[in-house]
Formats: C-alpha cells, sequence, structure tokens
C-alpha cells in the first residue's frame, strides 16, 4: 500500500517535470518568434498625446503588457470588459484557470503552479497561445481546439481575423453565442491577431500577490504594467457568500440563526491578507515596480465609471473608445438585460450596488469580519463601522475619498 504510493506520487513529480520542460523549451523557442520584431503600427494609440497627461507612461510605440490582478468577487470581470472592448486590446479572461484545471488534481503545490502561472502568463504577454495547448484536454491538433475555457469572454477570439462570423464591433453577442458560431478556435490565428494589437490585457483572480509576478516585471523582453483592483473585503466576503455558498457553511449558519455559531473562528481573512500584503509591497515602491503599478478601487470605478476609465486608459496612453462607452452606458444603467461577452452576468454586480453587500449581512458579521481586516480596511480608505444603524445607512458611503497617483 505505501509503496503503491510512492509509486504515485513519484510519477506524478516526474509527469510535472516534463511539463515543465516542455513549457520552459516551448517558450524559449517561441520567444523569438513571437516577440514583434518591429514595434506594431497601432495608430489608434497615437491619436493621444502622451505628454498631455502627467502621470502617462511613455509607450514610446512599443507593445504594452498589463495585467489586472484581482480576487474572486472583486468586480473584476466588470472591470476586465472595460479593456475587452477595446480595438486596440487583445483581452484574455483568466488564462490561468486552465493550469489550475490541469494541476489541481496532481500533487502540485503552490510554488509549482505559481511557476507554470508565470511561465504561461509571459508566454501570452508575447502573443505565443500554443503555452495553453499543454493545459487543454483533449490535446488540440494542428493548433485546433474546441476546449478553451471561457473563449467567449475575449472579444479578440470572437471577431476578425479568429472569428468572421460577427463584425469587428460586435455589440450584444454573448459569450455562449460566440462558442457556437465562431466554432473551432485556430491558436495560430489568435497568436498572429495578438500581435497585430497594441496591448495584450491578462485579467486574473489567481495571483494572489504583486511579488509574485515581479520576475515578468523584470523581464526585458516585456513591458508589464500591473494594476491592483481590490474592493472593500466586506463586500468580496458577502459576494463571495452568495455565489459559493457551501464554502461558507458556518457564516450562512449565523445569517440564519442571527447568532455567532459556535466553532466559527476565521483568525484570518485570506482577502485581507492578500490585498494588505500586495498592497503594502506595491507602495513601498520597491525599484521592480517603480512605474508599473496601479491601485484601482472597484467602488471608485462602479460609481464614476466613466471619468475612472478615460483616467485609467490615458494613464495607458489607450484612447477612449467609442465601443466602451457604449458598453459602459449599457451595462451601468440597467437599460439591457443582456451583458456581451460574458455570461456570468458581469452587471449583476456592477454599479450601482457596489455597495449593497451592506444589506446582506448583519452588524454583527461585519464588526467581527472587521477585527481580522481592520488594518487593511484602513489602508484601501474603507470606513469601519460603527453601529448597525451606520451599516444599513447607505446614504452613508464607507468609501473614503482617497488617490494613488499611478505608475510612480
Ligand atoms: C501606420 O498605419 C497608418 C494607417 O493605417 C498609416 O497611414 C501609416 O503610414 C502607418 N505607419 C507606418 C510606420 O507603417
Ligand atoms: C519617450 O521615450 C523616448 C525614448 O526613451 C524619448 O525619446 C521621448 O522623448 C519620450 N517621450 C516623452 C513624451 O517623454
Ligand atoms: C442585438 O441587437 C440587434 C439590433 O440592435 C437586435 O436585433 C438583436 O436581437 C440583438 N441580439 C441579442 C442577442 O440581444
Ligand atoms: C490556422 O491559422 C494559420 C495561420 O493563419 C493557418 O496557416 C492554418 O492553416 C490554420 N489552420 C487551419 C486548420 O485552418
Ligand atoms: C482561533 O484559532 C486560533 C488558531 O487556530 C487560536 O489561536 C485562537 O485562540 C482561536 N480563537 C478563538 C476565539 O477561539
Ligand atoms: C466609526 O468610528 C471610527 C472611530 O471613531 C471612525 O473613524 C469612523 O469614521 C466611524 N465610522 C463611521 C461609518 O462613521
Ligand atoms: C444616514 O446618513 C446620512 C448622511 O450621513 C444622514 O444625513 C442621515 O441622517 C442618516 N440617516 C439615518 C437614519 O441615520
Amino acid at each position: 500500500m505505501q509503496c503503491s504510493w510512492k509509486v504515485v506520487i513519484l510519477l506524478t513529480l516526474v509527469y510535472m517535470v516534463i511539463q515543465y520542460t516542455i513549457i520552459q523549451s516551448f517558450s524559449t523557442m517561441t520567444q523569438n518568434v513571437c516577440r514583434p520584431s518591429h514595434p506594431a503600427n497601432h495608430s489608434i494609440s497615437h491619436q493621444h498625446h502622451p505628454e498631455e497627461h502627467p502621470y502617462t507612461f511613455n509607450s514610446s510605440g512599443k507593445k504594452q503588457h498589463i495585467l489586472i490582478l484581482a480576487a474572486t468577487r472583486s468586480g473584476s470581470s466588470f472591470f476586465g470588459q472595460l479593456f475587452n472592448h477595446h480595438p486596440d486590446v487583445f483581452y484574455l479572461y483568466e488564462p490561468l484557470n486552465q493550469i489550475q484545471m490541469a494541476l489541481q488534481s496532481t500533487q502540485a503545490n503552490r510554488r509549482m503552479i505559481l511557476g507554470a502561472s508565470r511561465d504561461l502568463l509571459r508566454g501570452l504577454f508575447l502573443c505565443d497561445l500554443h503555452l495553453l495547448e499543454a493545459y487543454i484536454t483533449p490535446a488540440p491538433e494542428n493548433h485546433i481546439t474546441d476546449h478553451l475555457k471561457r473563449r467567449g469572454a475575449s472579444k479578440a477570439l470572437c471577431t476578425p481575423p479568429v472569428c468572421d462570423s460577427f463584425a469587428p464591433h460586435l455589440v450584444n453577442v454573448t459569450e455562449a453565442e460566440c462558442e457556437q458560431k465562431c466554432g473551432s478556435l485556430n491558436l495560430t490565428l489568435a497568436s498572429q491577431a495578438c500581435q497585430q494589437r497594441g496591448s495584450v490585457v491578462i485579467k486574473t483572480v489567481r495571483v494572489p500577490e504583486v511579488s509574485d509576478v515581479k520576475d515578468l516585471l523584470e523581464d526585458p523582453r516585456l513591458n508589464l504594467k500591473v494594476i491592483q483592483l481590490v474592493r472593500d473585503p466586506r463586500g468580496v466576503l458577502a459576494s463571495r457568500m452568495l455565489a459559493f455558498p457551501e464554502n461558507y457553511p458556518l457564516m450562512r449558519l449565523w445569517k440564519m440563526k442571527h447568532q455567532k455559531p459556535e466553532g466559527l473562528n476565521l483568525t484570518q481573512v485570506p482577502v485581507c491578507e492578500d490585498f494588505l500584503s500586495s498592497v503594502t509591497t506595491a507602495l513601498s515602491q520597491p525599484a521592480w515596480l517603480r512605474g508599473r503599478y496601479m491601485l484601482v478601487r472597484y467602488e471608485d470605478v462602479a460609481s464614476n465609471t466613466l471619468q475612472k476609465v478615460q483616467e485609467i486608459f490615458e494613464t495607458l496612453a489607450l484612447p477612449v473608445d467609442e465601443d466602451i462607452m457604449d458598453w459602459i452606458d449599457k451595462n451601468t444603467k440597467g437599460k439591457y438585460d443582456w451583458s456581451p461577452m460574458d455570461a456570468f452576468s458581469t452587471k449583476r454586480d456592477s454599479a450601482t450596488n457596489s455597495e449593497n453587500w451592506r444589506l446582506k449581512l448583519s452588524f454583527g458579521m461585519v464588526e467581527y469580519l472587521q477585527t481580522f481586516c481592520k488594518t487593511t480596511l484602513n489602508q484601501l480608505g474603507y470606513k469601519i463601522v460603527n453601529s448597525s444603524t451606520e451599516l444599513k445607512n447607505v446614504s452613508l458611503s464607507l468609501v473614503e475619498g482617497r488617490t494613488w497617483k499611478p505608475f510612480q
């Protein structure tokens, strides 16, 4: 019995090493091929003059790589859409899910998964989508696949040249419609389409802290910026409790019985720890992050989407495009029921209701969470509530006015 366990573990490790080596050699092999040999001619980006804005990053025609670092239920689907609809952006939605799914049943630990994640991110930013093939089941043949998860969440994978079923400026196509009508995905074609765009944007909730991508920030082949999206941790938890009730049995019991259950002892709330650790690192301005980090609060984006987007895009020298204005208009004002490109409805959790969690948690629960998250709340500018009246009075915002200068 013991012996067969050892064999299984040994085999798994061998398998992982082989896979890792393949990925490594793949990326060295393809880096030369995929690195744009000269800066892409993305004339759109040049309509805007970088000098106009004091914090604008000087991209001087170089391809930009933007990583949106977020946490589950922190509003990142909504935020990602703002980039997804930009015509000069090649946007990928949670590509690291492929790794998570492929490796979760193995003995891979956090360090291995992060290592593989970094290599995949590096390759994807350099427009080598073939790297995804190692994680897709069944394995793609001739770089063609029907099994890339959430393909339909990337507009660039649903429009020409990758898919001819929809016009480049598609408006109300859903994720499912894209997957139905576009047919198989040609990863070679997708890699080529990626090279034609001025920016590659990847959104992920699978990288807990900015220091986890230090290697990528230091990689001379990349021109990486990190946008860290945070949200009030109390709101994140309320949203997670609703979305994944099976993970929060005691909190649900508390809600039902209006009384703190005996066994509940959170001692730490991962989202608070991760935010605190990552933001503290970033705000200390280490050399490897200087000029490459921007902290964004979801509540600020939700309450004033247009202005915030203009501000963010300006610092990235991305023009605010009509498609994006249109998307914002339709998705923040409750005019439509559909949410293009995202079947999991980005709208549900957006805009006006970013502070709705206050009606879903009791004061006792909030008070309890606050004891673990106080430092994080203070650092990010979210007010502690002192009474049930304060909690339920939604005309009293808990979001303090704060600004963090981007990309310093
Ligand atoms: C870039 O594209 C624009 C419009 O397509 C064209 O007018 C311009 O000459 C191109 N510039 C270069 C350097 O290729
Ligand atoms: C951007 O950088 C390039 C090369 O480093 C430099 O020549 C140019 O003057 C810079 N532009 C601005 C607006 O700072
Ligand atoms: C998309 O918009 C067009 C015209 O605006 C409309 O005819 C069509 O029914 C819409 N499709 C969906 C799926 O809402
Ligand atoms: C995939 O796209 C590449 C690049 O456009 C093309 O050469 C190849 O023939 C395509 N593969 C298939 C099976 O269509
Ligand atoms: C909660 O658990 C931690 C460690 O697991 C322990 O140190 C602490 O005393 C516990 N708190 C309560 C209130 O039980
Ligand atoms: C709760 O009390 C603290 C400390 O007195 C104060 O800083 C905070 O603003 C209060 N919260 C609200 C929502 O007024
Ligand atoms: C709710 O907060 C607002 C703004 O601070 C305040 O004017 C109002 O009196 C509060 N309402 C209640 C019922 O406390």
